[in-house]
């Protein structure tokens, strides 16, 4: 199967959307086609809360690396991509007449995925060329930020296509988990289904609101839920007898049964209750905030789990090497290709004034200078090749002393560039000074700004130290780190020393 550089996706909505910021942030070029008005807006929206929260969820540097393009028909959407993912509305006679149209205009050994929720890929498959090459890719909302997507073949599928199309999600950050065989809803929506239907009934029969009912799940099993299923809950609420004693206990009621098997009819009065009532709850906030605050929840859940490097938390673990190792690949290239002019300070990084980076006057708070200087150190350590098995070998720079001149404030959204000038450096020791600029536009050209005079805003100093962290001592960086350095130290020995250099606090 395909390096996927390119996919085309076939419908914008909530879900299309999502995919095509997941794939945008993993320098993935996107080409859609969706015919409604209003898609470039709801695009916008969906990169703006999915980049806020990949910045939260990460140190790793993260921006929209593809290119999107939107198309005016399901043809130049697919020819030529890698990859593509179906997005369409969720009925069947729509989703045929999609894969057949996508299938003719694409060759045999490119993906066909779609995102639907519970559709038969079999029946999907019927009338397309090339049928083996067609999945379900079933993802949950926001696709730019859950793991989880399930990839279910039809009767035509081949195993490699299947494993190939793992392959792919694993590589944009997600868990695929391959359905043995097709099912309609497949298992994750199948389970959800049960406890929707007796939500609805116990809302029906005013046994709780829509609000006690939300509660009932979030403040317990929910919590739950998000690193371990129902099997590993329930061997453990088995005590030391697991499993076998939990069924002897609760395997009864299974027969009683507790839940029902039909949903209850959706009458006027129920649909009114359950609109109202959701209302109610939500008390005025927009869908927006709404979405962001679920972000915001998903990411320190995850994030939790990171730190536990369980369940969801290793696919992050694993993705965030990997963001490293790209960012790292791309600065080794540019070393290598001399696009940097060494003797001049090097602008590596690049940012703007995040939305929560701001204290009570609206500026970019103090933290944050540390933060964007330590990102900007970060790129040099990249430039030099400092990456994650240099980490792993047990080498790393730490900062030993640094000194901050705050010159200008900032605002929130503006953008912000750093240039590196390398003071002195040897095997073990790097001193350097970062100055931070206000940018004029983070799409443009680099080179462009760097002798343009952009505004200071703030300067440091830094003397950095490379460290053994297994032995928590200094120690000589490995011969070709050191020779990098080496190089810059003897291409920048001429520059003029920025005047607040070994400067100390005091008053006249
Ligand atoms: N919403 C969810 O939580 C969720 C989760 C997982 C999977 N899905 C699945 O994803 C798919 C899309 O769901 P959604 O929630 O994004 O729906 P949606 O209604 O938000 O988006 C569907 C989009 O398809 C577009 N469309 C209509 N006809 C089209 C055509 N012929 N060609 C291209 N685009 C067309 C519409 O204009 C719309 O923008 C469905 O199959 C759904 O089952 C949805």
């Amino acid at each position: 199967m395909r390096v996927v550089k390119k996919v085309g996706l076939i419908g914008g909505g909530v879900i299309g959307s999502a995919w095509a910021a997941r794939l945008l942030i993993n320098g993935i070029d996107v080409r859609l086609y969706d015919p409604a008005e209003g898609v470039e807006r709801r695009i916008n929206d969906v990169l703006d809360n999915a980049i806020r929260a990949y910045r939260k969820m990460t140190l790793a540097p993260v921006a929209i690396n593809g290119v999107l393009t939107r198309v005016d028909s399901v043809q130049q959407a697919v020819t030529g991509m890698d990859f593509i993912q179906e997005s369409g509305p969720e009925r069947i006679d729509i989703k045929k007449a999609l894969m057949q149209e996508i299938c003719s205009y694409t060759d045999a050994d490119v993906i066909v995925a779609s995102s639907s929720s519970g559709l038969l890929p079999s029946e999907m498959q019927a009338g397309v060329n090339h049928p083996q090459r067609l999945i379900i890719g079933h993802p949950f909302n926001p696709v730019y930020l859950m793991p989880l997507v399930e990839i279910v073949g039809g009767g035509q599928t081949t195993a490699q296509v299947k494993q190939a199309a793992a392959k792919f999600y694993q590589n944009i950050g997600m868990h695929p988990l391959i359905v043995k065989r097709e099912i309609e809803a497949f298992l994750a929506d199948r389970m959800m289904e049960v406890l929707w239907r007796e939500a609805l009934h116990l809302l029906n029969e005013d046994i709780a609101t829509v609000a006690e009912l939300d509660q009932a799940i979030c403040y317990g099993a929910g919590i739950r839920w998000s690193f371990m299923g129902p099997f590993e809950t329930f061997r453990i609420a088995g005590g030391e007898g697991g499993m076998r004693h939990f069924m002897a206990q609760f395997g009864p009621s299974l027969k009683w049964p507790w839940a029902r098997f039909d949903g209850p009819d959706l009458t006027d009065q129920l649909l009114d209750t359950l609109v109202a009532q959701s209302d109610e709850q939500a008390a005025g906030r927009s869908i927006l905030e709404l979405e962001r605050n679920r972000d915001d929840c998903i990411v320190s859940v995850l994030q939790a789990l990171r730190s536990n490097d369980y369940a969801a938390g290793k696919t992050l673990k694993r993705y965030e090497e990997k963001l490293y190792e790209v960012s790292h690949q791309a600065a080794m290239s540019e070393s290598d290709a001399g696009v940097h002019d060494v003797r001049q300070p090097l602008k590596l990084h690049t940012d703007s004034v995040q939305p929560e980076w701001t204290d009570y006057n609206n500026h970019m708070t103090e933290s944050r200078y540390i933060q964007v200087f330590g990102d900007a150190s970060d790129a040099l350590f990249r430039y030099i090749g400092v990456n994650q098995d240099y980490h792993a070998q047990g080498f790393s720079y730490y900062t030993a002393e640094a000194h901050i001149n705050y010159i200008r404030e900032v605002a929130v959204g503006q953008p912000l560039y750093v240039t590196t000038q390398i003071l002195a450096g040897d095997q073990k020791r790097l001193h350097i000074f970062h100055s931070m600029h206000l940018g004029r536009d983070l799409g443009r050209d680099l080179s462009e700004d760097l002798n343009g005079g952009d505004t200071l805003l703030a300067t440091t100093e830094q003397m950095l130290l490379h460290v053994n962290t297994h032995q928590g001592r200094v120690c000589p960086a490995r011969a070709d780190v050191a020779e990098r350095v080496a190089k810059l130290v003897s291409a920048q020995a001429n520059l003029e020393r920025p005047i607040q250099v070994g400067r100390s606090i005091g008053t006249k």
